[in-house]
C-alpha cells in the first residue's frame, strides 16, 4: 500500500510538473489528471463496493444533471460557473476514504456536498481557479429514529424534511430543532450550526447533537469517542468543511406537544407597521420560550401601484391557541392578534405550514428533495443587539423601497439561546442578541448585469443597516455564508484573512480554538475553501 501510494504520488507529481510547462490548458491536461485520480479511486476503494459506476466526468452525458440536481442557488448554474473535473456519487464509506487519500495524493481540491444549499455554492464551486472534484453525499440518507432512547442517527445526505417526517412517523410528540427549509442537507446545516423555529425553546440543532461520525484527513472513520471532544466541538457549528467529511450525526430528540399553534398576519405602514416593528424589537426575544415570532419585511405594490413595505409575522407556538392569545395580548398587544388568526395543528403539519405551503398540503412533501422554487439570490446576515426606534424603521422602509425584491428577516433570539455559553459551541451569538437578521435579494434574469445590480442591492442594504447592528466585530452567521466579509486563498496571508471572517462567524476565542483543532487534525490543510479555518 505504502509503495503504491508513494509511486502514485510521484507519478501525479510528475504529471503536474509536466503540465506546468504546457502552454495551453488543453483538455488533455485535465483528462490526464482526471485519469490518474480515477485510477487511484478504483485502486483504493473496497473491491466489494466498486466505485466505477459512480464517477461522472464532464464527458459523461449525465454529468450536467448530476451536478445540477443539488445546485440550490441558480447564481451558480451558469455556463461560466467553474465546473468540477469529477463528481463522485459516493455510496460506501470506502468511496469517501478513497476520495480523501487520492485527493491528497493528486493535490486536487476536494469539495463535499450534502444538500447543496451553501449560499455561495462552495460545496460545488471554487473561485480560486484550482481544478477540483466533488464528493456528493446524496446517497447517504439513512435516518434511524429510536423513540425509546429519544435519539436519531442521521446521515449527512438526508434532508431536514426527511428527518422531521421520519421522526413524526414514529411519534407525534417528538421533533428536532433545525432549519425551516425542508430541502436543506444535514451535512452542511448541522456542521454550520442550524437554527429553526424552536431555537428559543431548545437552542440550535448543534445544541442537541450527541455524537457524530467523521472521516478525517487520513481517511479514518471516527466517532465522538475516537475523534475527541475538541474535534466534536469543532464540527458542531465550526463548519464541517475545515475538518473532514461528516458521515452522520446523532440527534437528541426534543418533546413537542400534540397540538401546536401557528399564525401568519400581515401589517402595512398604514396599519402602524413602524410602531409594531419597533415594539417587536423590544419584546420578541423576551416572550415565552414557546413562542417563535418571526418578522419579515418585504416590498410590494399597493393598490395604486406604489411601492410599500409589508410586515409578515409568521409564528409557531408550542401550545394551544388560547394560551398563545393570552400571552401575546399581554406582552405584544400592538400586534392585534385575534382568535381567528390562530390555527391549531400537529407539529409535523406546522413544519409544512411554516414553509409557507397551504394548509392541507400532505406532509409527504417533506420527502421531496427539490425545493419549491429555485432562483438566483444573494443573502447577508447581521445581529441586532439593541431595539430599533420607530424613526429607525421608517428609515429602513424607505431604503428597502430603493431596491427590487429586497427582503429582511428578523429571527428572534433569547430564551434557551441566551442560557447557553458562547463558548459551548463554535457558534458564539448567544445572550445579548435580540435577533439574527437576513437580507435577501432574489432575481430570475440570467445575465451579468442583473446579477451585478442585485448583488449591489444586498450590499447597499447591508451598509444602510450599519448603525442598527452589532459592531467590532460586525457578527455574521456561518450558515448564511457571505464571501463579501472576507476570503482566504490560502496564500501567505491565510491566517490574517481568516481572522476577518473567522471573528465575525465565531468571535475571537472560538476562532482561535478552531485553528488549534484544525492544526491538529488537518495540518496540510487538505479540507479547505475560501472561508475555511486556517492552521494558524
Ligand atoms: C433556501 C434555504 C433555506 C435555508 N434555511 C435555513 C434555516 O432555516 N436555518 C439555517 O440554519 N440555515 C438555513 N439555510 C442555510 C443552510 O443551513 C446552509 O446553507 C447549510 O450549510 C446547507 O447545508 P447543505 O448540506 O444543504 O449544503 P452544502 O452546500 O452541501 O454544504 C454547505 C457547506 O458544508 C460543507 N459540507 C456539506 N456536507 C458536508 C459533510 N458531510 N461534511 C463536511 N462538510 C460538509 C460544504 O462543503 C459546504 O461548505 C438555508 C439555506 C437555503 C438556501
Ligand atoms: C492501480 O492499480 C493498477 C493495477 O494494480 C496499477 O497498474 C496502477 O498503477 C494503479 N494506479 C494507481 C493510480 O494507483
Ligand atoms: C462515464 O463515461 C465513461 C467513459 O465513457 C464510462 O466508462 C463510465 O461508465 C461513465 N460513468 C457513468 C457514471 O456513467
Ligand atoms: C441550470 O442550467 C441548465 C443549463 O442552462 C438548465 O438546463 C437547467 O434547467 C438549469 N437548472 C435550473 C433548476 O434552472
Ligand atoms: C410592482 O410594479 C412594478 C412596476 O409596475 C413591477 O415591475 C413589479 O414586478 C411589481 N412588483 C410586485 C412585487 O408585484
Ligand atoms: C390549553 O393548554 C393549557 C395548558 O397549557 C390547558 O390548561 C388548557 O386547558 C388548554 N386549553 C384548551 C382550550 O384546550
Ligand atoms: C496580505 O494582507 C495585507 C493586509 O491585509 C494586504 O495588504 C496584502 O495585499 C496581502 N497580501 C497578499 C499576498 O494577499
Amino acid at each position: 500500500m505504502a509503495i503504491i501510494s508513494s509511486f502514485t504520488s510521484q507519478i501525479s507529481g510528475l504529471i503536474l510538473l509536466l503540465l506546468a510547462f504546457l502552454p495551453i490548458q488543453s483538455s488533455a491536461t485535465s483528462s490526464s489528471i482526471t485519469d490518474s485520480l480515477i485510477q487511484c479511486l478504483n485502486n483504493r476503494s473496497d473491491p466489494s463496493f466498486p466505485i466505477t459506476g459512480l464517477l461522472y466526468t464532464p464527458g459523461n452525458s449525465s454529468f450536467p444533471s448530476v451536478l445540477q440536481t443539488y445546485i440550490r442557488n441558480l447564481r451558480f448554474n451558469e455556463s461560466t460557473t467553474p465546473k468540477p473535473i469529477l463528481i463522485i456519487a459516493a455510496k460506501h464509506v470506502s468511496h469517501i476514504q478513497a476520495a480523501i487519500v487520492c485527493g491528497k495524493e493528486s493535490r486536487l481540491l476536494m469539495k463535499t456536498r450534502s444538500g447543496g444549499h451553501d449560499l455561495e455554492g462552495l460545496s460545488y464551486v471554487t473561485n480560486t481557479n484550482q481544478p477540483f472534484f466533488i464528493v456528493d453525499m446524496f446517497s447517504f440518507k439513512l435516518i434511524d429514529v429510536d423513540i425509546e432512547e429519544e435519539t436519531a442517527w442521521v446521515q449527512a445526505g438526508a434532508t431536514l424534511g426527511e428527518v422531521y417526517y421520519r421522526i413524526a412517523e414514529k411519534s407525534s410528540t417528538h421533533g428536532y430543532p433545525a432549519g425551516i427549509c425542508p430541502s436543506v442537507g444535514v451535512g452542511g446545516h448541522i456542521s454550520g450550526g442550524g437554527y429553526g423555529n424552536m431555537m428559543r425553546k431548545f437552542g440550535l440543532s448543534i445544541d442537541n447533537v450527541v455524537d457524530a461520525q467523521i472521516i478525517d484527513s487520513s481517511g479514518e472513520l471516527l466517532n465522538r469517542k475516537s475523534m475527541g471532544e475538541d474535534l466534536f466541538w469543532a464540527i458542531s457549528g465550526g463548519g464541517g468543511v475545515s475538518f473532514g467529511v461528516v458521515l452522520a450525526y446523532k440527534f437528541k430528540l426534543v418533546r413537542v406537544p400534540e397540538v401546536v399553534t401557528v399564525f401568519k398576519i400581515e401589517r402595512t405602514p398604514e396599519q402602524n407597521l413602524a410602531t409594531i416593528a419597533q415594539r417587536w424589537t423590544q419584546v420578541a426575544d423576551k416572550l415565552d420560550d414557546n413562542i417563535f415570532l418571526r418578522m419579515t419585511l418585504d416590498v410590494i405594490n399597493d393598490t395604486n401601484g406604489e411601492k410599500t413595505v409589508r410586515g409578515t409575522f409568521l409564528t409557531l407556538y408550542l401550545g394551544n391557541s388560547s394560551d398563545l392569545l393570552t400571552l401575546l395580548n399581554k406582552d405584544f398587544p400592538e400586534l392585534g392578534l385575534q382568535t381567528s388568526d390562530c390555527i391549531e395543528m400537529s407539529w409535523i403539519e406546522s413544519v409544512v405550514y411554516y414553509y409557507d405551503l397551504p394548509i392541507g398540503t400532505p406532509t409527504t412533501m417533506l420527502l421531496s428533495p427539490t425545493p419549491q422554487t429555485l432562483v438566483l439570490f444573494k443573502s447577508k446576515s447581521d445581529y441586532l443587539k439593541n431595539p430599533i426606534s420607530k424613526q429607525g424603521f421608517e428609515f429602513i422602509f424607505e431604503r428597502m423601497k430603493e431596491f427590487e425584491n429586497m427582503l429582511v428577516d428578523f429571527n428572534p433570539y433569547g430564551g434557551r439561546m441566551s442560557e447557553i455559553s458562547e463558548f459551548a459551541k463554535p457558534f458564539p451569538h448567544r445572550s445579548g442578541n435580540i435577533a439574527m437578521m437576513q437580507y435577501q435579494v432574489v432575481w430570475n434574469e440570467h445575465d451579468i448585469d442583473a446579477t451585478n445590480r442585485h448583488m449591489k442591492y444586498a450590499r447597499m442594504m447591508y451598509d444602510y443597516m450599519t448603525p442598527f447592528v452589532s459592531k467590532n466585530p460586525r457578527e455574521a452567521f456561518l450558515n448564511y455564508r457571505d464571501l463579501d466579509i472576507g476570503v482566504n486563498n490560502h496564500g501567505k496571508n491565510a491566517s490574517i484573512e481568516g481572522m476577518v471572517y473567522g471573528h465575525k462567524y465565531f468571535k475571537e476565542t472560538n476562532y482561535k480554538r478552531l485553528t488549534r483543532v484544525k492544526a491538529r487534525v488537518d495540518p496540510d490543510n487538505f479540507f479547505r475553501n475560501e472561508q475555511s479555518i486556517p492552521t494558524s
